[in-house]
């Protein structure tokens, strides 16, 4: 513990309190604002890149203290309040592996690449009707180190990203809704997408079905199988 400390006040000079307070204060702030519609989406992400590309110190924190895992998902912190709650986490991928295409309910989150190359597929929900979900594709995107992802009810809120040409760590922030952040029920609280059904509906949008978590694994958890 006391060696992360000493890290964090070498590169910040702020002492411990920066990742216990201000790292939590500024992306609570920022998804306020998101939130109240103060500051455009792509604008928020530009922000968070531009913390970590101009604070190096700061993701080698992250990969240095939290990155020696090969689980798919190691939160790292949490901060619960009564109303929300802020996640603090880090995805691991492997060279080719992929997180299935999905959305989450009574969620928000920024996601910035810390170390890798990660392709992202991004879409706007349009309606969900039982399992039927209709979504508008945006274009294929290469992410690389200090890049980031934004999702939220109201921008981009389906995705799907793997690793390619090595394996790739990402820091999720993440901000759940709900009493205490509805921490009792779920972690990821996800909706995958059946891909290989997905019709055309009219110019813009795409149809398809929800699938269990299980199948969606056994079906596009490899880059190679997805298209
Ligand atoms: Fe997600």
């Amino acid at each position: 513990m006391l060696k992360i400390f000493q890290r964090l006040r070498d590169a910040f000079g702020h002492g411990p309190e920066y990742y216990n307070g201000n790292l939590i204060q500024y992306f609570d702030d920022l998804f306020k604002q998101l939130e109240n519609k103060l500051i455009d989406p792509q604008k928020a992400k530009l922000k968070v890149n531009e913390l970590f590309a101009t604070n190096q110190d700061l993701k080698t924190f992250f990969l240095n203290s939290y990155c020696d895992t090969k689980k798919n998902l190691k939160i790292i912190g949490s901060k619960v309040r009564l109303f929300n709650r802020l996640r603090f986490g880090i995805i691991s991928l492997e060279e080719n592996e992929y997180e299935p295409i999905h959305y989450h309910n009574g969620f928000i989150s920024f996601q910035i690449v810390l170390a890798g190359k990660c392709i992202l597929n991004e879409f706007d929900k349009i309606s969900v009707k039982g399992k039927q979900v209709v979504f508008k594709p945006y274009e294929n995107q290469l992410l690389n180190s200090d890049d980031v992802m934004l999702n939220f009810s109201k921008f981009r809120d389906i995705h799907g990203f793997g690793a390619i040409d090595g394996p790739v760590k990402i820091l999720s922030i993440g901000k759940y809704y709900g009493l205490f952040g509805k921490f009792k029920f779920s972690i990821n609280n996800r909706w995958y997408l059946d891909m290989d059904k997905k019709k055309q509906i009219n110019k813009e949008f795409l149809q398809t079905f929800l699938i269990e978590e299980e199948e969606a694994y056994k079906k596009y958890s490899k880059i190679e199988n997805f298209s």
